[in-house]
């Protein structure tokens, strides 16, 4: 069967036709940016859904990351992982601030904390971890080391819309979590992000740091930058809420397909859930062990390409292997990150997807493994 093309995502959007009033609406009153009624009711709605006390939106995930840190004057070293997209370090390098790559767990692939003391030094001034995937990190070892040692927690969450621990959303961990509602991700404002604070007086802040640092009409209190939402993705991201629920249903009955389908393959490895952790089901990432299957993610990705499917290598290469960043980190002091991020592939998953892709995604998967098994045993009978 010969498809066309898929891609790894594919945004969710809301209903057109109950969209067209809101902008109606907006072409009314031409109130199209800074702080309009509905980046307020964005704002209030989005902190009510998520569970936690303050909200503030941003016109992307990496402009919040910069304020976030902004915000709280990080400065010096910040420990970091290398297993992220790279906006992650370069929101460090854009305030000055040095990266300390820290190797990643095992697990899930997100930094560890039995790695982060050894890496302190006395610039070390606060710790970036990312909930890779919406697996949340250890975020209570992290808090113990910050609390030990002073530090700042800013979490990247930009994949862990609404994912919750214990029935408590995971972004009310450390000092700021960020988060980014660009299309790819499992909730999207087009482009968007925001920022996760706990407290009126750290959202006053942020809420300058992203108008250029004005208080009022004659009065400015920090650098800040231009990095507002309009009220253009305001109203289209309250639209999205209402679908939420649904989004996230449809994508747990594919990544189940999934699993189920790709369960028996030897060598082929998929994240579990954590106890207690309600997930988002963002991505949906395999482990190929190449020693075991015989071919690796790269043959993967080849044979689904064949069809017309793009699964994609996240993340790979490290964020640390890129020129700019290279010389920060040595591969031996990073060994799981270059393991997991030579070995991931991230199969498409999207609300919209067939069941009929997947089961085609499945099959392609499982040929490739027959034939390399096979192979395998052939190798060995020779080793005899
Ligand atoms: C882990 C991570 N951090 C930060 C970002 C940046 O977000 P944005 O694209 O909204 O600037 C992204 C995605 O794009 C991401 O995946």
């Amino acid at each position: 069967m010969k498809t066309k093309n898929t891609l790894v995502t594919q945004p969710h959007m809301p209903s057109l036709s109950e969209f067209i009033p809101l902008l109606a609406d907006i072409w009314e009153n031409r109130w199209l940016t800074n702080n309009g009624k509905y980046h307020q009711e964005f704002e209030k709605r989005l902190a009510e859904f998520l569970g936690v006390p303050y909200v503030v939106l941003f016109s992307n995930g990496t402009l919040a990351l910069i304020a976030a840190l902004q915000c709280l004057r990080i400065k010096g070293e910040v420990i970091t992982t290398p297993y992220s997209f790279v906006a992650t370090t370069h929101a460090l390098s854009w305030n000055g601030i040095k990266p300390v790559f820290v190797d990643v767990d095992p697990v899930y692939g997100n930094l560890d904390p039995r790695k982060i003391e050894q890496a302190i030094t006395p610039n070390t001034t606060a710790i970036l971890p990312v909930h890779v995937y919406g697996n949340p990190c250890e975020v209570e070892a992290i808090e113990k080391i910050a609390d030990t040692y002073g530090l700042k927690v800013i979490y990247d969450a930009a994949h862990a819309f609404n994912v919750k621990k214990e029935e408590s959303s995971i972004l009310n961990f450390g000092d700021l979590s960020i988060l980014s509602f660009h299309a790819t991700k499992v909730f999207n404002t087009i482009e968007g992000g925001a920022v996760i604070c706990h407290d009126s007086k750290t959202k006053q802040r942020l809420d300058y740091l992203k108008n250029f640092g004005i208080a009022d009409e004659t009065t400015v209190v920090a650098s800040g930058i231009n990095a507002k939402m309009n009220e253009l993705q305001a109203a289209y991201g309250l639209l999205q809420l209402k679908d939420f629920d649904i989004v996230i249903e449809k994508r747990k009955a594919l990544t189940l397909q999934y699993k189920e389908g790709l369960r028996k393959l030897e060598g082929v490895n998929f994240l579990n859930e954590g106890d207690n952790v309600a997930y988002n089901y963002a991505y949906f990432p395999i482990f190929i062990d190449e020693k075991k299957c015989g071919f690796n993610r790269d043959d993967v990705m080849e044979v689904l390409k064949k069809e017309n499917i793009f699964a994609r290598r996240y993340f790979y290469p490290l964020i640390s292997e890129f020129p700019l960043y290279r010389g920060l980190a040595k591969e031996a002091e990073l060994k799981i990150a270059y393991k997991v991020s030579r070995e991931v592939i991230c199969l498409p998953l999207y609300p919209d997807l067939s069941k009929e892709i997947v089961k085609l995604i499945i099959a392609k998967i499982k040929q490739l493994h027959r034939v390399n098994s096979v192979k395998l045993m052939s190798v060995e009978e020779i080793d005899k």
